[in-house]
């Protein structure tokens, strides 16, 4: 889950590091962007080094990332947090003004927003704060009470910034939340046709070594695979994440059973072991095609100034499943393709023997892999119209492709 956390310039931003830390210690991916005055208080460096990533402390830093920054941020937040948001903060969020980074981006995101004010209690209680407080509240902000104590201006009263674990928590059970909220709506939709089925899903790349320090792989980071996972448990499966080479954090779910497999082989072998008693198997890994012939024991030591690695075809595990299936087994595959993707994915529709197959087009810039969107087509086998499924997160595409395979059952 992405946070993107906004801390602006009051005293309390010298907490907003620890919630850096914490919200990176519980799993969250974070980017923080730091108003002109928050810079006043603390240096971006902390939160660089916390989050792992380039902190935003203005509109007109280079820009690395491939769109627009704002709306790359706005894009890829799953939750906005400010924290501490000072009354200045607020009054502009109120209005919606976008003089800065921070309010350019709560402004574009669609993404839920949590706020934690912190202030003098003065300027807390009076009116103009207090009314935009209650419109961003009418307009869905979720608010973090301030707590009461002794300010830094010697003030006793209401307007600390709560202590970091009292916020990361806040934000845990807003997705705590949501995830129910999504697996309840899964559940219904799926009118539990998944419910204690047994889906293998496979995620991420295969990888061909070389060496014993070197090996072959893809782009492939496992997000579809892990999304697909989740929203199958979600929608009540005994799910089987069979993982390659992933990049993303591997899901908790008590529902979702974990086997590793780095190599083509290894992912048959674990795919294989799993198929007899499986009612559905979803390929999404890029699965490597073909591995090094002749693997050396040892690392291969720089002499020659050319050097010729011969490769042999593995297996097509999809294909071997699509022999063996039994009736009532359906499959699954994926097609990632950069030209003509509905000539090439039906043909692997039909000869691989699936039920159905979601193709996408990865020379896309925000589909397929390194990206939290995806855009797909499936086709059926059983003759109906494809389906377009438009540019969503992957989250929500694998609860589409979750939904279609339910109408299996
Ligand atoms: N797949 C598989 N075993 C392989 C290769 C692919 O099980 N050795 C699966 C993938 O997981 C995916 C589907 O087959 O669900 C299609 O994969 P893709 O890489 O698009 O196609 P390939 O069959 O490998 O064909 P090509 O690389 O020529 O496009």
């Amino acid at each position: 889950m992405n946070v993107v956390l906004g801390v602006t310039g009051g005293i309390a931003a010298y907490k907003a590091v620890e919630i850096t830390s914490r919200l990176k210690k519980a799993g969250f991916a974070v980017r923080v962007i730091m108003t002109r005055a928050a810079q006043e208080f603390v240096t971006p460096r902390p939160f660089a080094e916390l989050s792992g990533e380039r902190v935003v402390t203005s509109m007109w830093d280079d820009c690395t990332e491939r769109h627009v920054e704002h709306i790359a941020l706005a894009d890829w937040a799953d939750l906005l947090l400010v924290a501490p948001a000072t009354a200045n903060f607020i009054a502009k969020a109120a209005v919606g003004m976008a003089d800065d980074m921070l309010t350019t981006v709560l402004l574009a995101t669609k993404a839920p927003v949590m706020i934690a004010p912190a202030m003098n209690t003065d300027m807390l209680n009076n009116v103009a704060t207090q009314k935009n407080i209650a419109l961003l509240k009418e307009r869905g902000v979720m608010i973090i009470e301030p707590a009461a104590g002794v300010l830094a201006c010697g003030a006793v009263g209401a307007g600390r910034l709560p202590e970091p674990p009292t916020i990361v928590g806040e934000v845990k059970s807003f997705f705590d939340r949501r995830d129910n909220g999504v697996r309840s709506e899964l559940i219904n939709d799926c009118n539990g046709k998944l419910a204690g089925k047994k889906i293998i899903v496979t995620a991420g790349g295969t990888i061909a070594p070389i060496d014993p320090v070197r090996f072959i792989a893809n782009r492939s980071g496992g997000k579809m695979g892990v999304a697909t996972a989740r929203a199958a448990a979600g929608a009540g499966a005994n799910v089987v994440l069979v993982t390659g080479n992933i990049t993303v954090a591997l899901p908790t779910e008590p529902n979702i059973r974990l086997v590793s497999a780095l190599t083509t082989d290894d992912m048959l072998k674990a795919v294989l072991a799993e198929f007899a008693n499986a009612d559905a198997v979803i390929m999404t890994a890029a699965v490597a095609d073909y591995r090094v012939k002749d693997y050396s024991p040892q690392k291969i030591k720089k002499k020659a100034n050319s050097f010729t690695l011969e490769l042999v075809k593995n297996p097509d595990i999809l294909r071997e499943l699509g022999q063996q299936k039994q009736p009532g087994q359906i499959l699954v595959g994926f097609a990632a393709e950069t030209e003509n993707l509905a000539e090439y994915a039906k043909r692997k529709l039909d000869e691989k023997n699936l039920d159905f197959i979601v193709a996408n087009d990865v020379s896309r810039k925000d589909a397929g892999f390194d990206t939290d969107t995806n855009a797909a087509v499936i086709f059926y086998a059983d003759g109906r119209a494809p389906e377009d499924f438009p540019l969503d997160s992957k989250d929500k595409l694998a609860g589409r492709i979750i939904r279609r395979l339910a109408e299996f059952f």
